[in-house]
């Protein structure tokens, strides 16, 4: 072992690894974070040994970035918020205090917590002309991909937020921020209110109230209604939106980097994120995962059937909301969401019988060895949708308030990546097509 060494960019050497490829040896430095985590530099390995790469299908063993933003142990079942555990966040802090530490790496005096509000509520107003591009969608398009394509939208109507000033500077992307903040929250409020058939908000500045209340009002205030939500509802969304708030470099979190570091703006790498997390193996498990409880109440309640199909290789059913790339371990979101969970159901008095599926199944597949072997538990998105059904928000909708959630965590990982000026991504690829041939026309 070498004595211990840092980089330029403050990183701590600890050893260095050797790779030998046709009788030569090749020595890269190895690095080790603060948690102990060791990790291989192999970016000259291309210019030392003439064109030699490495392959890592689904980066299942690859890191893309230095971050300073989320720690995860999928081991242990560990998650941490800038070295906060993501539990006592969920129980004592506001979802907004959340997102300002992770996007500036501290938490906020009163002061600042102030100004981010007011000025996220100052930036929310979405300009009168979106509206008729909402319209023209066909009124059974998914909310994922409206929202996708109206935060892309928006550059339109704020041209200043993709320009290089913007995206190079720490004022300029400080006024993207709060206006991503701002903005989105009333999209995702449109879909509910369009599909309810009540008028639409344009902006935040309806009271003065606590950025997760207000979502709430942009979602649920009829108009000429007192809309109080109870303290209850206010809880457990604030912890929803808590526990959602960041994963490190998950599937469109590393979308927004990626997009971002051609320094396309703020609201593209965004929009492109919010289209990562659509898929069903994503963010959109949450709504599959309750299509599949109502499926299986309908067919009569038979968990063990489909605990046997989600193991059979010749069935294309996987049990949604459970599994992860990274925990092998009980997601520490997952633990939370169910006895919040449990909790909200119970304080407003609702028996929800796809709760008790969910918890069968949960149990059925903790004793099986198919997902003892595989180390296979549930994950952030198995008991979320449960609470959502209970706040009233449709299934289709459950990955847009996905979104609200993630947002912080994307804006964070985005701005890391600009100030620490990370090259464009662009990775290599192992070719196995066609060997050269000469053009014949079929025609
Ligand atoms: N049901 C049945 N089998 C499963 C499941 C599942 N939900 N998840 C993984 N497996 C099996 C898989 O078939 C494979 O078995 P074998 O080794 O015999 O081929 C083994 O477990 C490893 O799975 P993998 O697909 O290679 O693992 P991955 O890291 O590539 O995928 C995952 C992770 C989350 C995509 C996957 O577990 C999955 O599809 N889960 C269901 C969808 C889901 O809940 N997604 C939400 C993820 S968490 C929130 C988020 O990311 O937004």
């Amino acid at each position: 072992m070498q004595k211990l060494k840092t980089t330029s960019n403050n990183l701590i050497v600890s050893d260095k690894a050797t790779i030998s490829i046709d009788g030569e040896s090749y020595d890269f430095p190895v690095y080790k974070g603060i948690e102990g985590d060791v990790c291989i530099d192999i970016k000259n390995l291309r210019s030392l040994s003439e064109g030699v790469t490495t392959i890592d299908r689904g980066f299942k063993n690859t890191a893309s970035c230095e971050s300073k933003i989320t720690y995860l142990d999928g081991e242990k079942g560990i998650l941490r918020y800038r070295g906060y555990d993501v539990e006592e966040l969920a129980k004592k802090a506001s979802f907004l205090e959340v997102a300002y530490l992770l996007i500036f790496g501290e938490l906020p005096g009163k002061e600042e917590l102030d100004k981010f509000h007011d000025d996220i509520v100052d930036n929310s107003i979405v300009n009168d002309d979106v509206k008729k591009i909402v319209d023209a969608f066909p009124s059974s398009a998914h909310p994922m991909g409206v929202l996708s394509s109206l935060t892309s939208a928006l550059t339109a109507f704020n041209p200043n937020d993709v320009s290089l000033d913007y995206v190079r500077s720490k004022e300029g992307m400080y006024e993207t921020i709060v206006k991503v903040l701002g903005k989105i929250p009333i999209l995702v409020g449109w879909s509910y209110r369009k599909q309810n058939g009540f008028p639409l908000q344009y902006s935040m500045k309806i009271r003065n109230l606590d950025y997760t209340d207000m979502i709430l009002h942009l979602l649920f205030k009829k108009p000429n209604d007192e809309y109080r939500p109870e303290k209850p509802l206010i809880d457990v969304f604030n912890k929803l939106l808590i526990l959602h708030a960041d994963h490190e470099q998950n599937c469109s979190t590393s979308t927004v980097r990626i997009v971002g570091s051609s320094h396309a703006g703020l609201f593209p790498s965004i929009s492109a994120g919010i289209s990562a997390l659509w898929g069903p193996l994503h963010g959109g498990a949450n709504q599959a995962v309750l299509e599949m409880l109502k499926a299986i109440q309908e067919d009569g309640g038979n968990t063990k059937k489909y605990i046997r199909k989600a193991k059979d290789k010749e069935d294309p059913f996987r049990l949604m909301g459970f599994g992860h790339r990274v925990y092998k371990n009980y997601d520490p979101r997952a633990k939370i969401i169910k006895a919040a969970a449990d909790k909200f159901l119970k304080s407003i008095g609702v028996d929800d019988p796809l709760l008790q599926i969910a918890k069968e199944l949960e149990e059925n597949a903790l004793k099986d060895k198919y997902f003892i072997d595989r180390k296979l538990f549930p994950n952030v998105d198995f008991y979320s949708g449960v609470i959502y059904r209970a706040m009233g928000i449709p299934p289709n909708m459950y990955t847009i308030m996905f979104v609200l959630g993630r947002l912080p965590g994307w804006i964070a990982q985005w701005r890391e990546m600009r100030l620490m000026k990370e090259p464009i991504g662009r990775p290599r690829q192992l070719f196995t097509g066609s060997a050269p041939r000469k053009f014949k026309s079929k025609k």
